[in-house]
């Protein structure tokens, strides 16, 4: 393993990325302990993982499969409306679940907490759905006073509010696929997004 946390043949450092901020088996370790920690939870019952589109798919399936216990999966794609760098607060559902969820043990997975507008609507939306239990789990929570107040049951990082990429998080569709979760060079978003903002995480 290299130390920009690439499997040997894999990625190599990415020159957009200004340093690895989480290396690759830094992040397998912690999603493990989530994992665990979830199965502890829910012990004896088949927890609902909901994986919100697109940025949290590659969590989820490292998760789900840290997770010694039978599970169902289901996705939720949501939009926030704004500028491409300032969401406004207004999230819409562009795919929804497709089953009720009522009388269910329900975990939302994000990859990151960030405004946390869009968690705080999941966590709305689908509570009036009346789950038994609703829990959300984040792999990264930005260190912002409004990042904490939403916050997450399973937390994987804080992270500083940075411009990031990598392990499912994109900046204008690009480095999803990075193994790693790494800061992005200013000039590659100077001009574009804010670190806070809507577009990329
Ligand atoms: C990102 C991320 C979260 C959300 C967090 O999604 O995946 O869903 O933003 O930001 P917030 O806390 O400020 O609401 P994005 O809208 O970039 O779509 P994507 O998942 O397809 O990348």
């Amino acid at each position: 393993m290299s130390k920009d946390g690439a499997p040997g043949g894999g990625w190599a450092a990415h020159p957009d990325v200004e340093r690895v901020l989480l290396p690759a088996e830094r992040i397998q370790a912690r999603v493990r302990e989530l994992g665990l920690e979830i199965a502890r939870d829910f012990a004896g019952r088949r927890p609902l993982l909901v994986g919100i589109l697109r940025g949290a798919v590659i969590f989820m399936a490292d998760l789900v499969r840290a997770i010694p216990m039978e599970v169902r999966m289901d996705f939720m794609a949501v939009s926030s409306y704004g500028t491409s760098s300032r969401s406004s607060g207004v999230v819409r559902i562009l795919h929804d679940l497709g089953e009720n969820i009522e009388g269910d043990d329900v975990v939302i997975v994000e990859d990151v907490i960030d405004s946390g507008l869009t968690l705080a609507y999941l966590r709305e939306t689908l509570a009036t759905r009346r789950p038994r239990v609703l829990r959300t789990c984040t792999l990264l929570q930005k260190d912002s006073p409004a990042a904490r107040r939403v916050g997450a049951d399973y937390v994987g990082f804080v992270t500083p509010n940075e411009f990031l990429v990598g392990y499912g998080l994109d900046y204008a569709g690009r480095y999803r696929n990075l193994p790693y979760v790494g800061v992005l060079r200013r000039e590659v978003y100077a001009g574009g997004a804010e670190p806070d903002g809507g577009e990329g995480s």
